[in-house]
């Protein structure tokens, strides 16, 4: 009897097998994509890092990481060896929620270091070593490019703008690209924020948000485009929100 990690391997007619690393991977929108990825490639690898991820996401194999320890990463790198992979999907994000005016250092320092600084610590330093061609698509935000109520995480999420955008000049055989979601329905980041609970519920009342499986065949579709047409680019998904 074969396990779920061998039955969701799929030859290619060159004999190459697609290979994906999702980091953050285990809950919300990274759990769907997930799920979804093990039909699209031949070997899916997810990391996680507070919750062990549900036993409903089937096929992936599963890893911890945090991304904010040094050690951390490098035992990803060692168990997830670059040379493999086609593609890497990087989504965790540090929202703050109560954010205080001015944002606190601790605050600040935790949305640098989760949107952005491990985004470039492991698209960096495996940049070098994946196979040509290989994409490397951020999780961004509207927040990237408009106002947003957690100047914390506007910060982070430009900030990542800027390091993808720079990540692709430097290492330009690696296809590198962001895709920003609008409001995810019943996704966990939001749901204790009092501005967050009321614009979500006039976007529900207008029809206007995005499931976590709907987002996931979006980030598949754009799986299927080409190197040009995905390569520094950001794709924003969904129906604008107001500021
Ligand atoms: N949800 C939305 O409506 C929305 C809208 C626009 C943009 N986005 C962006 O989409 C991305 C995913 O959002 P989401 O709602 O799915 O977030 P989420 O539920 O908080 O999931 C984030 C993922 O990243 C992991 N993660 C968190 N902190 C980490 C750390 N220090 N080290 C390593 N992994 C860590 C989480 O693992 P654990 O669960 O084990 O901690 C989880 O797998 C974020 O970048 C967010 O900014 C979301």
């Amino acid at each position: 009897m074969s396990t779920p990690y061998e039955a969701n391997t799929v030859s290619y007619a060159d004999g190459m097998i697609r290979e994906v690393l999702i980091i953050g991977g285990s809950s919300s929108i990274g759990r769907a994509f997930a799920s979804a990825a093990t039909m699209r490639f031949g070997r899916v690898t997810g990391t996680f890092s507070r919750r062990i991820p549900s036993t409903t996401v089937t096929g992936v194999n599963w890893v911890h990481l945090d991304i904010r320890s040094q050690e951390s990463v490098e035992h990803l790198l060692e168990v997830c060896p670059a040379e493999r992979l086609s593609a890497v999907y990087y989504f965790p994000g540090y929202l703050v929620e109560s954010p205080t005016s001015p944002p606190s250092l601790d605050d600040l320092t935790e949305s640098l270091q989760v949107n952005v600084g491990g985004l470039i610590q492991v698209f960096e330093r495996m940049a070098s070593r994946v196979p040509p061609g290989c994409r490397m698509v951020g999780i961004s935000s509207r927040s990237a490019l408009k106002p947003s109520f957690d100047v914390a995480y506007a910060a982070g999420k430009a900030a990542q703008l800027g390091a993808a955008r720079s990540l692709a000049t430097k290492f330009p055989q690696v296809c590198f690209y962001l895709v920003a979601p609008t409001t995810i329905r019943d996704s966990r980041m939001f749901l204790s924020m009092p501005e967050v609970v009321r614009m979500r519920h006039e976007q529900r009342l207008r029809g206007d948000m995005l499931s976590p499986a709907d987002f996931a065949d979006v980030l598949l579709t754009l799986d299927e485009l080409s190197d040009d047409d995905l390569r520094n680019r950001l794709f924003t998904v969904g129906v604008e929100e107001e500021p």
